[in-house]
C-alpha cells in the first residue's frame, strides 16, 4: 500500500495553484470534473504520491459543506491498495464504518471507496485502487 494521494478543499482551484504551483513547484498534471462526486480536481504529483485539490462544482457538493464548517483544509487521504473488494470486506470483517459498501468510478476511471470518519480516528479515508 502507498498513500495515493492527500485531498484538499479548496474555494478554487486558480487561486489555490498561486501557491502549489507557481509558489511551491508543484506542476499540475491533470485536471477533471467528477460529476458524481460534484468536484472538480486538480492532480499535482509529489514524490510517490500527489496532492489533489478539490473544488466544489455547486452549492450541494460534499466540499461546499465542508468549505462552510472548516474554510478549507485536508478533506482526506487516500490509500492505494491492489484489491480494493477485499479491501473493503476485511475493513467490514473489522466494525469499521464504509461509506461506500462497494467500490465506484472515482477521478481517473479509477475504483474507489470512501470509509467514515468515526472508524479512522476522525480522518476520512479513501482507498483507491489504480487501474
Ligand atoms: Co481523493
Amino acid at each position: 500500500m502507498k498513500i495515493n494521494h492527500l485531498g484538499i478543499a479548496v474555494k478554487d482551484i486558480g487561486e489555490a495553484l498561486k501557491f502549489w504551483g507557481d509558489a511551491l513547484g508543484l506542476e499540475n498534471a491533470h485536471t477533471e470534473t467528477v460529476e458524481d462526486q460534484k468536484v472538480r480536481i486538480a492532480m499535482l504529483p509529489l514524490g510517490e504520491s500527489r496532492i489533489e485539490l478539490l473544488e466544489p462544482t455547486g452549492e450541494d457538493s460534499p466540499i461546499s459543506k465542508f468549505l462552510e464548517k472548516r474554510g478549507g483544509g485536508i478533506h482526506h487521504i487516500a490509500i492505494e491498495v491492489e484489491d480494493i473488494e477485499a479491501a473493503l470486506a476485511k475493513l467490514k470483517s473489522k466494525g469499521a464504518r464504509l461509506i461506500d459498501e462497494s467500490p465506484r468510478i472515482g477521478a481517473e476511471g479509477c475504483l474507489v471507496a470512501f470509509v467514515h470518519p468515526s472508524s479512522v480516528n476522525g480522518v476520512l479515508l479513501e482507498l483507491t485502487q489504480a487501474n
